[in-house]
């Protein structure tokens, strides 16, 4: 009988180790669950949205919409270097006065050294019907000297969560003097 007890606390004892490391084990995993489909609406079909509208960059006068954070180096021809920080309206048609459905806030980053090319890093938060309060982000590269510019979407929030897609960006008017720009965009983003 004396010889048996440690031998059986030796395996109480084991026993009490395993218990806890699956316990531990268990609390490491709880903060990962899967998650259900039908609650988070993702039980339809994935749509195909095109959403046409005019981002209108405003560089000069009393009223900028982008503004220039970083300068660039000094001696570039293609303002490497430099950051702006954008909050440009979007809007139905090309002209500044019809109708804003959003806003395109973020920035843009000239990044070449050969050519004009920037990072584009910017939300198009809309503000219209159903769409208030959603976004879509988009982050490409865009050599606004091209004819068309196409720049991933990456995700988004609220109608778009999950959204997925690309941008096509084509300049309908660019002022030299000011270096105001206004781009068509044409956004083909999936979402639920
Ligand atoms: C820019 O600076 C570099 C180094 O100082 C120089 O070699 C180059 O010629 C400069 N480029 C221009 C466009 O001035
Ligand atoms: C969009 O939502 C904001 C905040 O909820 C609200 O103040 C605004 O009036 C809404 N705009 C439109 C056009 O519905």
């Amino acid at each position: 009988m004396a010889r048996l007890l440690p031998t059986l606390s030796t395996h109480f004892i084991f026993f009490l180790f395993t218990i806890s490391i699956a316990s531990a084990l268990a609390d490491e995993e709880s903060f990962v669950r899967a998650a259900d489909r039908k609650l988070l609406g993702l039980n339809k079909k994935e749509k195909l949205s095109h959403f046409k509208l005019y981002w209108h960059d405003i560089v000069g006068g009393r009223n900028p919409t982008a503004v220039p954070v970083v300068m660039p180096s000094k001696n570039s021809s293609t303002a490497f270097g430099m950051i702006s920080v954008i909050d440009d309206p979007l809007t139905m048609g090309p002209e500044m006065s019809s109708k804003m459905v959003g806003r395109a806030q973020g920035f843009y980053s000239a990044t070449s050294q050969q050519e004009v090319g920037l990072l584009m890093a910017m939300n198009f938060a809309f503000m219209e019907g159903k769409y208030n309060g959603s976004t879509i982000t988009i982050l490409g590269r865009n050599t606004v000297f091209s004819k068309v510019r196409e720049m991933p979407v990456i995700g988004g929030s609220g109608l778009f969560r999950f959204a997925r897609g690309y941008v096509q960006a084509k300049t309908h008017r660019f002022d030299p003097a000011t270096g105001d720009a206004v781009v068509e965009y044409n956004c083909y983003v999936m979402h639920y």
